[in-house]
């Protein structure tokens, strides 16, 4: 018999600096029987994403900002307990825009079921999860459009969306060269996950590195980091290129951000410069579990490493978004509730 209320975190006050306790309040919930078309999930792990925290702040963004009285908005995996929607069954693992609570009713078209025979729920939370390999996956095949021998670079290369980034423009046929920090993680980029050559941003003059280790100039670029990376690449890339815009790793500690300086490379060069936000490619989320489900079964697809999983549930959250803001942590954060 499946609980009558329920147990939700809502904002109680938008973040200024950092996130605390101060922010959040655990409330108790009636649960909303599914109508036609919905299911009712109970939320079993989250993923933790640095976005969280502007998704809470007032203003115009990409997404509606969450508003005070709501559930944050995250990401993650639950298990059908109710449904009403026909491609749903109760006992099927599944993802989506869940939220922090330990039970939501959803339309069941939002919801995309998941194999946890051979891949587990929190890698379905984690590293294969919406904002990292599927965030990597969309952004590179919807938008970046890879093509068979075509040069791709990506920044943040060793990181859940650009690692995954990599490894599916090599399976495009790309040349792939990656940015890494380290040398050691700019090897393993090349003995374990495949790409063709890796810069080390920590080192290196990335300019000069550019134009050595993509001698015919860049294609395509999948952008993670923003900031001086992205200016100094926009000089290398080949007339009519592609850029796409996902991440902003090098800035995200800037609090003026300088904007892009570079804009001449984008008019001398006639590139395409797209933002991509996960959000707004929904209806491919199937498509990126059944290929990326695929690729990983049959080890095509490799992940950087395992979770790191937080216990704490409900009460849990804001420390554990606290530790993933202050960079303490270790590996793709994910929250079990
Ligand atoms: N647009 C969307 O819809 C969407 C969705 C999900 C995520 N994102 C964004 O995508 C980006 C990547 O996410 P992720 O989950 O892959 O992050 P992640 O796992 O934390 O990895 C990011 C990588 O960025 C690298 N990095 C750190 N500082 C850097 C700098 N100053 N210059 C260059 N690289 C630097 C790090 O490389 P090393 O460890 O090798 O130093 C790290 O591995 C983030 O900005 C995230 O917010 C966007």
């Amino acid at each position: 018999m499946m609980q009558a209320v329920f147990r939700k975190l809502i904002l109680r006050k938008r973040p200024v600096d950092d996130v605390g306790r101060r922010n959040f309040q655990v409330v108790n919930a009636d649960l909303q029987q599914p109508k036609p078309g919905q299911v009712v999930v109970e939320v079993k792990y989250l993923s933790m994403d640095v976005a969280m925290r502007g998704w809470m702040l007032a203003g115009h963004s990409y997404v509606p900002s969450i508003r005070v009285g709501d559930v944050p908005r995250a990401c993650g995996v639950g298990i059908v307990v109710n449904s009403r929607a026909k491609h749903l069954e109760v006992g099927d693992t599944v993802i989506g825009q869940l939220g922090v609570q330990e039970i939501v009713t959803l339309p069941g078209k939002d919801l995309v079921r998941v194999d946890v025979r051979k891949i587990t729920p929190v890698t379905w939370a984690g590293y294969l999860g919406l904002t990292s390999a599927i965030t990597g996956y969309l952004g590179l095949l919807e938008v970046g459009k890879p093509r068979k021998g075509e040069t791709v670079f990506v920044s943040g290369a060793s990181g859940s969306v650009g690692s995954v980034v990599g490894q599916v423009a090599k399976l495009k046929g790309a040349r792939v060269v990656g940015l890494a920090g380290g040398r050691a993680n700019c090897r393993r980029l090349i003995n374990e996950f495949g790409f063709d050559d890796c810069i080390d941003y920590r080192a290196s003059d990335l300019g000069k590195q550019l134009r050595k280790k993509c001698s015919e100039r860049i294609d395509l670029y999948f952008d993670n980091a923003g900031g001086d990376v992205l200016d100094t690449t926009l000089d290398w890339m080949a007339p009519h290129g592609r850029v796409v815009l996902c991440g902003s790793m090098a800035t995200r500690n800037v609090t003026e951000q300088k904007g892009l300086m570079n804009v001449r490379s984008v008019l001398i060069d006639r590139l395409s410069v797209q933002g991509f936000v996960l959000f707004d490619h929904e209806c491919r989320y199937a498509e990126a579990v059944k290929d990326l489900t695929r690729w990983h079964s049959s080890g095509r697809l490799r992940l950087w490493s395992s979770e790191d999983l937080r216990e704490g549930g409900l009460v849990g959250f804001s420390r554990t978004l606290a530790d993933l803001l202050a960079g303490s942590h270790d590996g793709k954060m994910v929250l079990q509730l």
